[in-house]
């Protein structure tokens, strides 16, 4: 796989779980991938591992780091993966400061990077991806406020493409919502607690979800957007394990 040769990837959220899977994939297909995570050691882990990425320690919710990041490198590719864990109980048992853990992280990394994409602007041909939540769909209701965050994700993904096109800047923007897995850090505390929500085992609950996302969907997800023409991506697209499924 070389489909990518000669273009520059940002992953916002590459050290685990779904955005490592996402900045493997598009390393792969012959992009230079810039990984973006707080944690440099599991950064530095996964440059070893995989030719073609860099690692960039920063925290994503600091608008210096979109603004810095989007000049030294000119991607591309800018994908936006990383989001909070969210604090899983019921509405009563939440805090403001619980509740809104995803609007502060989430939210505010979309907010930051779609404004500095629309404002450098990014290069003619580029693509940006912001990772949602199937969550944004059908609520999330022992994860305070994470569903909302997810949706307000992907409601401005909708207004960066507006914005662009509005102002003639050939960008594409497109919001992916993947369904709940246990295959990452942030998903697997979530399963169980749905689980006992619902009155399943783990294994049931994870049978009934059918094929499940893993990193490797993901990334197979992305690059497929990535290399698709600009007038075949959809606004938003649901993730489950079997791929993509345009959404209306
Ligand atoms: N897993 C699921 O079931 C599921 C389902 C639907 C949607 N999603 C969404 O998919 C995305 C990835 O989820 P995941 O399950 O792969 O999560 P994960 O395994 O917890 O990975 C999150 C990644 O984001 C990075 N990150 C978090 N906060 C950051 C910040 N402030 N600045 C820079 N990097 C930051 C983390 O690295 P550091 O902590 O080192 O910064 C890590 O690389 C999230 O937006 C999540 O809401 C997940």
């Amino acid at each position: 796989m070389n489909e990518l040769p000669n273009t520059t990837a940002i992953v916002v959220g590459a050290s685990r779980g779904l955005g490592r899977g996402i900045a493997t994939a598009l390393a792969e297909a012959g992009a230079t991938v810039v990984a973006v995570a707080r944690g440099g050691e599991a950064l530095a882990e996964l440059a070893e591992s995989t030719e073609r990425i860099r690692p960039e320690a920063a925290d994503a919710t600091d608008p210096t780091a979109a603004s810095t990041l989007i000049d030294r490198y000119r991607p591309d590719t800018l994908v936006l993966v990383a989001g909070a864990t969210p604090h899983l109980a019921p509405l009563q048992h939440h805090t403001w400061e619980t509740f809104s853990v995803n609007w502060e992280t989430d939210v505010r990394i979309a907010f930051h990077w779609l404004r500095e994409a629309l404002l450098k602007p990014l290069r003619p041909g580029s693509r940006v991806v912001v990772i949602s939540s199937g969550a944004a769909l059908a609520g999330s209701p022992v994860s305070g406020g994470y569903a909302g965050a997810k949706a307000t994700q992907r409601f401005i993904t909708g207004y960066a493409q507006e914005e662009a096109q509005r102002a003639g800047l050939d960008l594409t923007f497109t919001a992916v919502l993947p369904r709940i897995t246990p295959a990452t850090e942030l998903g697997r505390p979530a399963v169980r607690a749905y689980a006992e929500r619902y009155g399943m085992t783990e294994e049931q609950y994870i049978e009934q979800l059918g094929p499940l996302v893993t990193p490797e969907v993901a990334g197979a997800a992305v690059v497929e957007l990535v290399e698709s023409d600009a007038a075949d991506i959809a606004p938003a697209y649901l993730l489950t394990g079997a791929g993509l499924q345009k959404l209306p």
